[in-house]
């Protein structure tokens, strides 16, 4: 043991290895017994420096090692001359300490790997750039879904080719030049049905769906209306034949599109149907036969579900969430009013609620005054406004209000299903509400009606 440490100290350059490598190692075990103790939720910066810094520096001193003994072999030559006499128990030594090399990197790769692919790392390494959407997946359906698994796919390919492109993006961060706002749609994600279908199942036919949505005036008495709607999930009957609004999503249909811009304006349409007939729909009148320029893109999970695993909300159905939550009170006159204009304005991140309630309460100066005993509900409801605001809108990044539009409700459906987009004999896209969900209710405020469905009126 002694010649095997007198040989690390034979030259400065090995010698340094050799003390680098034990320190990394030993803040090595600190961190993991650290972790252990703790448990999950250590800061995103411990993981950065326990699985990707340590073992980095880790290595680094193993490499110099064997370089100083390179360097200075004329000099260790002569040294182990002096000690020729007697036998060298270098090989056990050096396999012992090859095993614990061999452990620490690989925990540490198989930790870094993982690490990697955690929605903390993803989310918050990177600050400026991927906070916003970390924030606006925090409450979506799949906020316990990684990131990576819709995307990267799963290989050692997508694995390596996510890594290099990972690379190009630290730079991109290190360097600012990144874009700002991250553009969508994302060109480079692969087909849904390698991604959603990981998981769910095309075919499946959903039950019919009851779905209310609750919203509210911009009145003094933030007047509550609600629609209720069955929606028609659909999917594959056994006959093969698609049914329902996952009628899209039948293996025998294609839907194929040209769109100019964010897939906002869809310009071309190609519908071909289970027995091969082609119909091609186009903005009025113009030549199906002259098909406009841009990608075609075969319409799939993601053209309706285009921010599944985050979104960005809008504005007023925000507002109203928050007001049938309860976050918002309807005890505060025109609130509602109030409230969407303050998401408009420009606001510190640092303090927003305070700026908010500064805000409505001028609004309340000038329309009359507020009841001083409503002063805890105008609190609860600046600082509901602020959290919608710091969701959605980060001027860091230049996201603001409608960024990243949401294709799942109207918005998506009508860029096909508007009836101006016409075939060659004139007709267009179903644009029959019953085809997609009955309408149970709309706008309406009747309890009794609304009781029916188990919504108790406000
Ligand atoms: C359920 C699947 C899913 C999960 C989970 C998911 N994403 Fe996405 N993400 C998508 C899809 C699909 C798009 C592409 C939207 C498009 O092209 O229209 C996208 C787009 C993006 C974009 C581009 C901007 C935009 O909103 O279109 C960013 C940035 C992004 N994702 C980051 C993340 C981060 C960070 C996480 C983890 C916190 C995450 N994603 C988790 C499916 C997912
Ligand atoms: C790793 C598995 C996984 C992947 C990949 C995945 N999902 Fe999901 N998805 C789930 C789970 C689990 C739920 C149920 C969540 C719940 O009910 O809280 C779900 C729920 C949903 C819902 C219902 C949301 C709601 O409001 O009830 C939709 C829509 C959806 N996923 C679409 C997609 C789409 C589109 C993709 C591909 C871009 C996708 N999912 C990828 C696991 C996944
Ligand atoms: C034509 C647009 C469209 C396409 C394409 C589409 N969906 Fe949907 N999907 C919807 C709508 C609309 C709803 C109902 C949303 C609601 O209730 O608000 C829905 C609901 C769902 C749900 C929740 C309901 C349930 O039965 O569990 C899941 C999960 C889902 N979709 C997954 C998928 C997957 C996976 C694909 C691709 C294979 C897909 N969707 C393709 C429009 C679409
Ligand atoms: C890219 C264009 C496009 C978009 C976007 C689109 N559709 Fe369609 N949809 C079509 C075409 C084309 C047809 C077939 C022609 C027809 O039915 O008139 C169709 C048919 C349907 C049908 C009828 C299926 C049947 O049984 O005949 C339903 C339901 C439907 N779509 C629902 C939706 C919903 C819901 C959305 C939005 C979430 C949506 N579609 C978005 C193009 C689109
Ligand atoms: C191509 C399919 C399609 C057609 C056609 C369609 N809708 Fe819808 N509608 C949807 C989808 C998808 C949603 C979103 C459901 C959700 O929010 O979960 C929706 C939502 C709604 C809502 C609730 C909006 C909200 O946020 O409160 C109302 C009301 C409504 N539709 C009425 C109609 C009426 C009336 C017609 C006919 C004139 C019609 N729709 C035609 C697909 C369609």
């Amino acid at each position: 043991m002694q010649r095997f440490l007198s040989l690390l100290r034979s030259n400065w350059i090995t010698a340094t290895g050799a003390v680098v490598t034990t320190l990394a190692f030993m803040a090595f075990v600190t961190t993991l017994v650290y972790v252990a103790l703790h448990g999950g939720g250590h800061g995103a910066y411990l993981g950065l420096f326990a699985f990707l810094l340590l073992p980095a520096v880790f290595v680094f001193g193993i490499v110099l090692v064997p370089i100083g003994l390179l360097v200075f072999r004329g000099q260790l030559r002569a040294r182990m001359a002096v000690l020729k006499d007697k036998p060298m128990r270098i090989v056990p030594v050096l396999g012992v300490l090859t095993v614990v090399n061999l452990a620490t990197v690989g925990t540490a790769g198989y930790e870094a790997v993982h690490y990697m692919d955690s929605q903390q790392f993803c989310g918050t390494v990177c600050h400026t750039v991927m906070a916003p959407t970390y924030g606006m997946s925090l409450d979506a359906p799949h906020a316990k879904i990684a990131c990576v698994e819709c995307h990267i796919g799963p290989g050692v390919g997508a694995f390596v080719q996510a890594k290099l492109s990972g690379l190009r993006q630290v730079a991109g961060v290190a360097f600012d030049t990144h874009a700002r706002p991250i553009p969508t749609p994302v060109h480079t994600l692969r087909d849904a049905s390698e991604i959603c279908e990981n998981c769910h199942w095309a075919a499946k036919v959903g039950a019919d769906r009851l779905v209310v949505r609750e919203h509210f005036g911009d009145d003094a008495a933030v007047t509550p209306v609600t629609n209720v709607l069955l929606m028609k999930i659909g999917g594959t009957l056994q006959d093969d034949s698609g049914t329902g609004i996952h009628w899209h999503a039948n293996a025998g249909v294609e839907v194929s599109f040209v769109s100019t811009g964010r897939r906002e304006q869809i310009d071309w349409i190609r519908y071909v149907d289970a027995q091969g007939k082609e119909r091609i729909f186009t903005l009025d009148g113009e030549d199906p036969s002259k098909r406009p320029a841009g990608e075609l893109r075969r319409m799939d999970c993601i053209d309706c579900h285009n921010q599944p695993g985050h979104h960005q909300q809008e504005p007023d159905a925000a507002v109203d969430m928050a007001i049938a939550a309860g976050r918002i009170s309807r005890q505060l006159p025109s609130i509602r009013k109030f409230a969407l204009a303050a998401l408009q304005k420009p606001w510190p991140r640092d303090g927003a609620s305070a700026a908010i309630l500064g805000d409505l309460e001028q609004a309340y100066a000038q329309d009359g005054g507020l009841d001083e005993g409503k002063r805890g509900l105008l609190e609860a409801a600046a600082k509901a406004v602020a959290d919608i605001w710091l969701r959605n809108v980060h001027p860091d990044m230049n996201i603001v209000w409608g960024t990243y539009p949401n294709f799942i409700g109207h918005r998506g459906c009508m860029r096909c299903h508007d009836g101006q987009h016409l075939d060659a004999d004139g007709e267009s896209i179903s644009a029959d509400c019953s085809k997609c969900h009955a309408v149970l209710a709309e706008k309406s405020s009747d309890p009794t009606l609304l009781r029916q469905f188990g919504v108790e009126p406000r």
